[in-house]
């Protein structure tokens, strides 16, 4: 079987959790336009904060029934935007005035956020944006609101990327010290993109180095992901997004710990008229592909600006809360499994249980190449009832049975589960 290469930050309880919840909530969502809004539209900070800072009041915040949902579903960890490139701050930071208490509702939103998921038995997380288009030093890229400004360079002359760096250390380690997260994932990194003679940004810029070595002295444990453009050292988690990787991800050739992460529709804020919600078959099949691989999913809700879950994702998560109360053992300390799926199908494997996830339903009969004579019993996991190794002669007699097979005997009908699961268990 294939073991990931060690890491520094604590991943163990991690590969075994696989399953998390992100959270992509800022002042977006009162936009609810899409995380990328401020860019997009091209709104200048200062408009950018009047319209909406003063209109921040999720008077139904209750993070413990996202908490509650979170866990329903089978998520054991969660990842909450502390601040996206909008530069808002879900805390009262003590290094600017663009945050949660300084708007009508007036609160920290992490501290009651981080004691309710952790109530519920879910590790905590924060993400933090290394873009912000609202800090007055951080200079005019290819990604900001003033990238077409004609004066965007001699604007550039008054902004010290510097100080926005050493705003950057002051602010995670206040998150460090404040909320002692199990995870920080930090985004993102664009070093070699350029518009109009404007640089990207990257490990200069961010002074990832010496970030990084703050939050290691200040976290020694922390699962750091691998956004801060610093190639030569090694990230805890890698984080391929919105793809389906067809195989363990590797690194210089490693396979590595990774992390998928993937969102309900097209968009991490709360998007009001974004219609891509993925179906049910896909949201079951996501996960499970991403396991087989030897990987993490991190499954994201973009809440309102009244601080709740849309009803979309609400029954997005009924999907998986479903999907898990009976299947949950295929996925929570599973990895890839050391032997070939057939057709249509994903295995994970714990162990001497190995998963057989159906994503089509094929007629009567399964062929598992490679385990021939390893199968003591096969049943399904949504009901406990026993899958035939064998079947009738005068059935198999006419079959091409390639050598090493294992054939298992399946009702006509698919099970009423999303995606049915059998559990071999091996001799
Ligand atoms: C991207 C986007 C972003 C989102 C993130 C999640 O890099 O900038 O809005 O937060 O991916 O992975």
């Amino acid at each position: 079987m294939l073991t990931p290469r060690p890491t520094t930050g604590d991943t163990e309880w991690f590969v075994h959790d696989r399953f998390g919840m992100f959270i992509h909530w800022g002042l977006y969502a009162l936009s609810a336009r899409h995380e990328w809004l401020m860019t997009a539209e091209k709104i200048e900070a200062a408009l950018y904060r009047e319209r909406y800072l003063s209109r921040f009041n999720p008077t139904h915040y209750d993070p413990r029934a996202w908490a509650r949902s979170a866990r329903a579903a089978g998520m054991k960890y969660v990842i909450l935007t502390a601040k996206h490139h909008e530069g808002f701050c879900l805390w009262d930071s003590a290094y600017t005035d663009f945050k949660a208490t300084n708007t009508p509702y007036g609160q920290d939103l992490i501290a009651p956020f981080a004691e309710a998921f952790r109530a519920e038995g879910l590790r905590v997380g924060l993400y933090y944006s290394l873009l912000d288009w609202s800090h007055p030093d951080f200079t005019i890229d290819m990604y900001h609101p003033l990238r077409d400004n004609p004066d965007a360079a001699q604007l550039n002359k008054e902004r010290v990327i510097s100080r926005y760096a050493e705003y950057m250390r002051n602010q995670v380690a206040e998150l460090l010290t404040n909320f002692a997260p199990d995870i920080l994932w930090c985004d993102f990194s664009y070093p070699t993109e350029t518009y109009n003679g404007l640089p990207g940004k990257g490990r200069a810029d961010w002074k990832s180095d010496q970030l990084h070595a703050m939050i290691r002295r200040l976290s020694p444990n922390i699962i750091l992901n691998n956004r801060m453009d610093l190639p030569d050292v090694r990230a805890d988690v890698y984080t391929p997004e919105q793809i389906q990787p067809t195989e363990w991800v590797r690194v210089e050739g490693e396979p590595v710990v990774w992390e998928a992460c993937h969102t309900f529709s097209g968009s991490w804020g709360y998007h009001r008229d974004e219609d891509t919600w993925k179906s049910p078959e896909q949201l079951i099949m996501l996960l499970v592909n991403t396991v087989a691989c030897g990987g993490n999913m991190l499954m994201n809700v973009g809440p309102t600006a009244l601080g709740t879950f849309d009803p979309r994702a609400e029954q997005a998560l009924g999907v998986y809360r479903d999907w898990m109360a009976l299947h949950g053992e295929a996925i929570y300390g599973c990895t890839q499994s050391e032997f070939t799926a057939p057709p249509d199908c994903r295995l994970t494997q714990n162990g001497d249980k190995v998963y057989v996830h159906i994503f089509a339903w094929p007629f009567k009969h399964l062929h598992l190449p490679e385990m021939d004579g390893r199968v003591a019993y096969a049943r399904f996991l949504h009901d406990g009832s026993e899958v035939p190794l064998t079947g009738s002669e005068w059935e198999t007699r006419q079959m091409t049975i390639r050598p090493g097979t294992q054939l298992l005997f399946l009702p006509v009908r698919k099970p009423d589960v999303t995606v049915p699961v059998i559990e071999l268990t091996l001799k």
